[in-house]
């Protein structure tokens, strides 16, 4: 060994463990990484978006917003892949602003949880109080007004299938935000209507279409769980949706899709994971074997005062 170029026994122990933990940190994070992406590809996501076709006429407001005409648009949806379940069923709306700053705040979490609160209304105008009479909206606010009320019934082959709409809100949200002795009432009566309505018999807390809107979405495009489909689904099997088309995203330019998606260990359909993983790692094991060229063709001794610039005309010095 080269006792004064590649410096003592210790160096050479913190050369090694330089290039042992990146090469440690490559080994572990692209496995992972290559892992995820192969778990994302497999998970079938299919996107179906509707709005447009769903609606023949030319005047798209005033179509939606007649309570008389027929709504209801069949889709068929073609399986490219089989699909084992639970399949999810979300709703995706784009151009819709949820984030936005008055909207965000139009609730009232006291008046969501406690029975006693129903007359707290503050920030929920202009949805506080009923038409007629001034009686406190429960739940109130605008995002509670603007709950989505678009729905979908599914048949495989021509047979029905259920949709399981249990347990599609958050646990903590369903005992800690919403009052299980809440009952809705003066909700969407009068006025102009927002979106869905709410069966007064059912307490806040089992209401969970609502709960699942009433957790903002801070994008512009999001999408919500709608339901579950439990049982699998064949390559070979046709999908049809009946949807009813009764939410209004036409007045303002947003977009409505219904996304069919299976899951993973890693979630839903999400490269980015894989792709970080592998990034991070491939780096590291890049670095690595760089550092093992240079200390095989160049090595250098740490903290060489030699090598400082105001050394460098050291007539001892190394190079
Ligand atoms: C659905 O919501 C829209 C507003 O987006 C409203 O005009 C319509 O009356 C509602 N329809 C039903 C059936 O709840």
């Amino acid at each position: 060994m080269q006792t004064h170029r590649g410096g003592s026994g210790t160096e050479h122990i913190a050369h090694a463990l330089v290039i042992g933990a990146f090469s440690l940190i490559g080994v572990i994070f692209v496995p992972i990484g290559l892992a995820s992406l192969a778990a994302s590809q497999n998970t079938v996501e299919l996107i179906d978006r509707y709005d447009a076709e769903c609606v023949s006429a030319n005047d798209k407001v005033g179509f939606i917003q007649d309570t008389k005409t027929d709504k209801a648009c069949t889709r068929k949806i073609t399986v490219p892949k089989p699909m084992k379940g639970p399949i999810h069923i979300y709703y995706q709306l784009e151009n819709f602003y949820q984030n936005h700053r008055r909207y965000v705040k139009s609730r009232n979490d006291k008046q969501l949880l406690y029975k006693d609160a129903a007359s707290t209304i503050t920030n929920c105008e202009p949805e506080a109080t009923s038409e007629d009479g001034g009686a406190p909206i429960v739940p109130c606010g605008l995002i509670a007004w603007s709950l989505f009320n678009d729905t979908y019934s599914f048949s495989l082959n021509k047979k029905a299938v259920e949709v399981n709409k249990k347990n599609i809100a958050w646990d903590s949200d369903k005992n800690k935000k919403f009052g299980s002795d809440v009952f809705p009432s003066n909700f969407q009566k009068g006025g102009l209507i927002g979106g869905a309505k709410l069966n007064e018999k059912i307490p806040l807390s089992e209401q969970e279409d609502l709960i699942v809107w009433m957790r903002t979405a801070a994008l512009p495009t999001f999408r919500k769980l709608y339901g579950r489909i439990e049982s699998d689904i064949m390559a070979s099997d046709e999908i049809t949706v009946v949807i009813q088309n009764n939410y209004n995203t036409y007045s303002f330019g947003g977009t409505k899709a219904l996304v069919l998606s299976t899951t993973s260990w890693i979630g839903g359909r999400n490269n980015f994971i894989g792709v970080a993983y592998v990034a991070i790692g491939g780096i590291c094991l890049f670095l690595a074997m760089g550092f093992v060229i240079l200390y095989v063709i160049k090595p250098r001794a740490l903290g060489d005062p030699n090598y400082l610039s105001w050394n460098k005309e050291n007539p001892d010095h190394p190079n």
